[in-house]
């Protein structure tokens, strides 16, 4: 194990650094009575920071309220397309008795500016060649419009998406789908679900829609009920199909909408001489050499040297930060977005890991 000791650091005040970037919105179209499309205007010195894949989402401050107690941190996945749309924008809509959600679909305006913090996450497809096969819940819609109209104008696979909705005046992007249907009659298959007529989705609703279409990922998006079972069928369709159907390494994405409780707009750097481990770095290709300090995430660590690491909630829910540790050992406080195999294989949340032993390497 190796300790150094960091550079000192300004005082307690300075030390607080806010993160994010204010985006004048441009545009805002009512979807449904209780949904909003918000578009951003990316100003060209942000534009590169601001660039996306498909399915990736960005955070809101929300100021809901006068007082600073009434800024929400919110992830709003972006229904815009990356090479399609000029705008950023996300589609937000009003979760009942929800804090942030209603005063941005009641108050989100032209010509207001919101702070965001650049896209992160992990919901996107490997290969836009892929076949694709989507489903979504409600607002899940969201990343999966964005990822159907990325596949189907810049990839050559098959692309269907299932769309559940509780009734029609709940549709959102209804129209757009349609047409795009009608642009890509023999790449996209839609297939939307009421609730109101057909009940909710089971297991073997499931099967029965996805058996015999072609998929090399699948998306799912909505509450965790409506996820649940689509992995559910999935699973056991692959089960009844056996290897013999190609399907059982095909991997299924989820995407939780949950909200985040802390602040990831503000920074707080750390204190004068704090002992550090050394740590290597490799991040977008560069390699950075770092002071790591014992009390300090890698995030905070990254992002208070002005590097532009992946993250969103800094608090380990949205796998944004996710990382391989080749060297060295790191304490996590929270892995909820990791699966157990994903620790197993080294992999870290770079918003959680404090170092325990050093030196580290970590690849993102
Ligand atoms: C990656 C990601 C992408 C997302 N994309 C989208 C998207 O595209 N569109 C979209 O609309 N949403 C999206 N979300 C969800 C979004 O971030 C918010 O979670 C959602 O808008 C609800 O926020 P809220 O402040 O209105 O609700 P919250 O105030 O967080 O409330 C959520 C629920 O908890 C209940 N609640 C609130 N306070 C309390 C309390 N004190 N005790 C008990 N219960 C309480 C509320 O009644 C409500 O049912 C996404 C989330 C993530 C993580
Ligand atoms: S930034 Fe969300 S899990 Fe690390």
């Amino acid at each position: 194990m190796s300790l150094t000791d960091t550079a000192p650091t300004a005082s307690a005040a300075d030390r607080i650094r806010e993160l994010g970037v204010d985006l004048p919105v441009s545009r805002v179209v009512r979807e449904t009575a209780d949904a909003v499309s918000i578009s951003f205007a990316v100003p060209d010195a942000h534009v590169e920071e601001f660039s996306y894949r498909p399915g990736q989402f960005v955070t809101v401050r929300v100021p809901a309220g006068p007082g600073d107690g009434d800024r929400y941190a919110r992830s709003y996945s972006l229904s815009s397309a990356p090479g399609l749309d000029r705008e950023l924008t996300i589609t937000v809509k009003r979760t009942p008795g929800g804090r942030a959600s209603g005063w941005l679909v009641d108050n989100a305006r032209e010509g207001m500016t919101l702070r965001v913090l650049a896209p992160a996450g992990l919901f996107t497809p490997a290969d836009l060649d892929h076949d694709l096969l989507l489903w979504a819940a409600g607002s899940g819609i969201t990343p999966v419009f964005s990822i159907a109209r990325a596949a189907l104008a810049r990839g050559a696979g098959a692309v269907t998406l299932v769309a559940c909705h509780r009734d029609a005046e709940q549709e959102i992007f209804g129209d757009r789908l349609a047409e795009l249907v009608r642009r890509h009659p023999d790449r996209f298959t839609v297939i939307t679900r009421l609730s109101s007529e057909t009940g909710r989705l089971t297991s073997d609703a499931v099967q029965d829609l996805a058996a015999g279409r072609p998929w090399d990922e699948a998306f799912v998006c909505g509450p965790a009920g409506f996820m649940d079972t689509v992995r559910a069928g999935l699973r056991e369709l692959r089960e009844k199909a056996g290897a013999a159907a190609g399907t059982d390494a095909a991997p299924v994405h989820v995407e939780e909408f949950t909200s985040i409780e802390g602040d990831p707009f503000v920074l707080e750097e750390l204190a004068t001489g704090t002992a550090a481990f050394e740590a290597t770095v490799a991040l977008d290709g560069a390699t950075h050499e770092v002071e790591w300090p014992a009390q300090a995430t890698l995030v905070d660590v990254l992002l208070g040297r002005g590097i532009r690491v992946p993250y969103s909630c800094r608090e380990g829910d949205c796998g944004s930060c996710m990382s391989k540790l080749r060297r060295g050992r790191v304490e996590m406080a929270c892995t909820d977005a990791l699966e157990p195999e994903d620790i197993e294989d080294g992999y870290i949340l770079a918003c959680q890991a404090r170092p325990t032993e050093g030196p580290l390497d970590v690849e993102f």
